[in-house]
């Protein structure tokens, strides 16, 4: 059986700390896919298809790896793609509230739908999207933090 997990995000833009998570997610499964949220909520910086195409160019070189956008609920697209497990990264303690209600509503939504998690590295511990746009937008130096993929695309956003 092919174990094939998702690991859904914003990815407004990807940063390192999602590209260690991805990463170690594709070590443990067979196949991976990093389902790119509408979250039109949030009112994202970069277009769906400006992320994804981000996300794309900064995991291709991961094989197993695949990157798809998706507007409906996570348990709806796992269940498309017949994935069996979410991956999420879990940073410091903040992250563990939203991520317990989360684990908790999409288990009473898809009992078969079995989510885990990564800790993030401590060097990737406080890093977010929101800071990695917020840096770039006052010109600080993002090249330790994002794939250069996303650093390009960041300095053009802010030209
Ligand atoms: O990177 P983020 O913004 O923390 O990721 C959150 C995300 C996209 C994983 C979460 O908002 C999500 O699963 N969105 C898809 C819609 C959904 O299923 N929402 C939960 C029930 S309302």
């Amino acid at each position: 059986m092919t174990r094939r997990a998702i690991t859904p995000g914003t990815f407004d833009p990807i940063t390192r700390g999602h590209l260690d998570i991805i990463t170690r997610a594709a070590s443990l499964m067979d196949e991976v896919i990093v389902a790119v949220a509408a979250s039109a909520g949030k009112h994202p910086m970069f277009s769906l298809p400006e992320r994804t195409q981000l996300v794309r160019e900064a995991t291709q070189h991961l094989p197993n790896v695949t990157v798809e956008p998706f507007g409906n609920l996570l348990v709806d697209f796992a269940r498309e793609r017949d994935a069996k497990v979410i991956v999420k990264g879990l940073r410091a303690i903040t992250d563990f509230e939203y991520e317990f209600q989360m684990n908790a509503l999409n288990h009473q939504l898809d009992f078969d739908l079995e989510t885990t998690f990564i800790m993030s590295p401590p060097e990737f511990m406080y890093l977010s999207s929101s800071i990695v746009r917020e840096m770039a937008s006052l010109g600080g130096d993002v090249a330790q933090f994002v794939p250069p993929c996303v650093q390009e695309a960041l300095t053009k956003k802010f030209a």
